[in-house]
């Protein structure tokens, strides 16, 4: 079986990467040559645990394949998925343009029958209007089905959810289809959930959406906690023993980022306005989410009511631990902020430094958490990476000029850092 996978993104490169590793002959596909030269090199464009490994072995294996000539790739395709990003249109809808480019570049090049594979997140409805787009091009005789196969990975464990994911969700309209997705992941032990097209395209909505409407909803407690006296920490510790709420996704903090949640969130509320109903829970999640994201910098004027000439660390840029992607980061919003006012700002992230750079050519940039925190008059921590939450007291005590902490991910005890003297304020509590 030929595999195709049309775009290396996150999605793309992954997918492509983990069906290699379980056997199969994939030829990933990007019409970005610059990327496909990286990739042919043995060089991710992504940073991504373990997946320079998983390039370099099955590439030598030879059942991996990169290259930018879509007819030659398409041409005697068996399955094709479809990876490619559907950003987010100033109005919050998704951008389709580049997977319809994509699917005409199919419908124009595949000579013999093929299941395509929609893996990237689209409206409810794409792979019908998709059906019809690729029938009208079709240039030779050929059969087709698409299918919606949705992805669940999060960036910095996305091998681990791929190879050994939760959930396998077939969005088929025919038996074959489901035969051939089934046969593809078959070394994958994961529940499976057939369905149709339109139920899978909403199951990873659906998904994404509660989960950032959990992080809203606490969020939203946390900050009634600060005003009645209580501690998010503890709080969502005892909602946690009830296993219908479940212990993840309730860390309270500056809001969620990323390259999904933000997207899906807008868009999915985009959808249900243009069939005329009005998803109120996502749209609160959004607002909360927007007010959260400076929630830590509001506190902090307390003690800094212009932070003109204040000399502040930064640890933390990413838009969470284990990746070096700032898309939708919430330090973002506040180190703008911050810059407009004149702060002068040591960034220090351990892996998202090179990428904050093109956002903020302008800051200083520390090489370690001592030199970031040296001589500042204010600290803020945007991202909770492990090598942050080791740091002690002391360490705060004795480098910085002023020991003002302001934590948006809740990473320190209260009771320690107060105790030992530091001017500590966290998110909830
Ligand atoms: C998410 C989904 O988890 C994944 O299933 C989907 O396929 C893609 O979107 P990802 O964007 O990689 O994955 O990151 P995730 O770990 O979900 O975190 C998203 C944001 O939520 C981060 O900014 C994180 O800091 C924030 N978050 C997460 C919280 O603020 N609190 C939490 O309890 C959990």
């Amino acid at each position: 079986m030929k595999i195709v996978v049309t775009g290396t993104g996150y999605v793309g490169l992954v997918t492509g990467v983990c069906l290699a590793e379980l056997g199969h002959t994939v030829h990933c596909l990007d019409t970005n040559e610059e990327k496909i030269k990286m990739l042919n090199n043995g060089l991710s464009p992504v940073f991504e645990p373990g997946i320079d490994e998983l390039i370099k072995e099955n590439s030598e294996q030879k059942r991996l394949n990169f290259t930018s000539n879509y007819v030659e790739a398409y041409r005697d395709a068996d399955v094709i998925f479809i990876a490619v990003e559907t950003p987010e249109l100033p109005n919050g809808s998704a951008d389709l343009n580049i997977l319809f480019k994509a699917a005409e570049q199919i419908a124009e090049n595949i000579q013999g029958n093929c299941l395509i594979v929609i893996k990237s997140t689209v409206p409810i409805g794409t792979a019908d209007k998709l059906n019809s787009f690729i029938e009208d091009k079709l240039r030779y005789n050929v059969t087709f089905e698409i299918a919606s196969n949705p992805e669940f990975l999060s960036q910095g464990t996305a091998i681990n959810d791929t190879l050994y994911a939760k959930r396998l969700i077939l969005g088929v309209e025919s038996d074959k289809a489901e035969g051939t997705l089934r046969e593809i992941y078959k070394k994958i032990k994961s529940p499976i959930l057939v369905t149709n097209r339109r139920s899978a395209e909403m199951i990873k909505y659906a998904s994404n959406d509660f989960l950032a409407l959990k992080i809203s909803f606490v969020n939203d407690i946390a900050n009634l906690c600060e005003i009645v006296g209580a501690d998010i920490d503890d709080v969502t510790k005892g909602m946690s023993f009830d296993d219908r709420i479940g212990n993840k996704f309730l860390n309270a903090g500056i809001g969620y980022g990323g390259s999904c949640f933000p997207k899906d969130t807008k868009s999915l509320h985009w959808l249900a306005y243009q069939h005329g109903y009005e998803l109120r829970t996502v749209k609160a999640a959004i607002e909360v989410n927007e007010l959260q994201k400076t929630k830590l910098i509001s506190k902090a004027r307390k003690q800094f009511p212009s932070f003109k000439g204040i000399r502040v660390s930064i640890l933390g840029v990413t838009f969470k631990p284990g990746t070096d992607d700032l898309r939708e980061a919430p330090s973002i919003d506040n180190i703008k902020i911050l810059v407009e006012e004149g702060a002068l700002l040591t960034v220090f992230d351990p892996v998202g430094m090179e990428k904050f750079k093109n956002y903020f050519p302008q800051v200083n940039y520390a090489t370690s958490v001592e030199e970031s925190l040296r001589d500042a008059e204010a600290c803020f921590i945007f991202t909770e990476w492990d090598m942050f939450k080791e740091i002690k007291p002391e360490k705060f005590l004795s480098l910085m000029s002023q020991a003002n902490v302001y934590d948006g991910r809740n990473c320190f005890s209260v009771l320690d850092m107060r105790r030992n003297g530091v001017n500590y304020i966290s998110i909830g509590r």
